[in-house]
């Protein structure tokens, strides 16, 4: 793969787990990053390497003015936006059934994994249509393809992301711009860690590898899918699921 010495991505969810490691990968092969998180302090913390290369901007995703305000900063400072990668995601509560489902938790799902990546990407496309390149990833997951029980909430807005990408990918296929999504399995995080143990053993039960990914196999595709080199694939969900989804 060619470097992404001249490129610019944006990353969200970047102080932990998949965003983190991803953020640090594109930093390795020479990218400046805009880094966006709730969690200030740990951006803070894990990024203190790099500063010629790194803005971090501790924001709300779910605030579509902080992430206005948050990709002009990164544009301001960089010249450009080449890239994003939304990696800000939430389960909300788990193990429970359709019935039990508090209202207002499916509703701050729903605004983080989906309205945020509809926001984030929504202030990113009209700088990418001007440079005629981009590209976008929204990291979904394998339980918005096949349904995990127990995570209606969770399950249903990683559907809908994978919805808008190929919405998304077919709007700008001709553009230079691709939109793509990745389809994790369990891949060991804090996101994980809080679930319920029981929650965490139904979904690994049924990856065929018997095993969870792992963080540098993310990192690895996700810098692959966002690269020059894949130029041919848009409005495609990857798959990382250790054979759980053979389509
Ligand atoms: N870990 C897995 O097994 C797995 C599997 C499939 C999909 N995913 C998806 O991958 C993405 C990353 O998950 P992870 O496991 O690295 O989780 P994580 O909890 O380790 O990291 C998520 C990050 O998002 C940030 N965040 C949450 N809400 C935010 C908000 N409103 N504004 C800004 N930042 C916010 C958190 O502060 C945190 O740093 C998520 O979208 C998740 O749904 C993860």
């Amino acid at each position: 793969m060619s470097s992404f010495s001249t490129q610019v991505a944006i990353i969200t969810g970047a102080a932990s787990g998949l965003g983190l490691v991803i953020a640090h990968k594109l930093l390795n092969e020479g990218a400046s990053v805009g880094l966006f998180d709730l969690n200030e302090k740990a951006l803070n913390e894990e990024f203190v390497g790099n500063l010629d290369k790194e803005e971090l901007i501790g924001l709300d995703v779910t605030d579509e003015q902080q992430v206005e305000k948050g990709v002009a900063r990164v544009v301001e400072r960089f010249g450009k936006v080449d890239i994003l990668i939304n990696c800000a995601g939430i389960t909300g509560t788990t193990g429970i059934k359709s019935h039990e489902v508090d209202t207002m938790n499916l509703k701050k799902v729903f605004d983080v994994n989906f309205m945020a990546s509809y926001y984030t990407s929504k202030a990113v496309l009209p700088y990418m249509l001007a440079n005629h390149y981009g590209r976008i990833l929204h990291i979904a997951s394998i339980a918005g393809k096949e349904g995990n029980a127990g995570m209606l909430a969770y399950s249903a807005s990683k559907a809908a992301v994978i919805g808008m990408t190929k919405v998304q990918g077919k709007e700008y296929a001709e553009t230079g711009i691709t939109v793509n999504a990745l389809a994790p399995a369990v891949i060991r995080t804090p996101l994980v860690d809080a679930m319920p143990e029981s929650q965490v053993k139904y979904m690994t039960d049924k990856i065929p590898m018997k095993r969870c990914g792992t963080l540098e196999e993310a990192a690895n595709m996700a810098a692959f899918i966002v690269s020059h080199e894949n130029s041919f694939t848009t409005g495609f969900t990857f798959d990382l699921s250790g054979g759980r989804a053979t389509y």
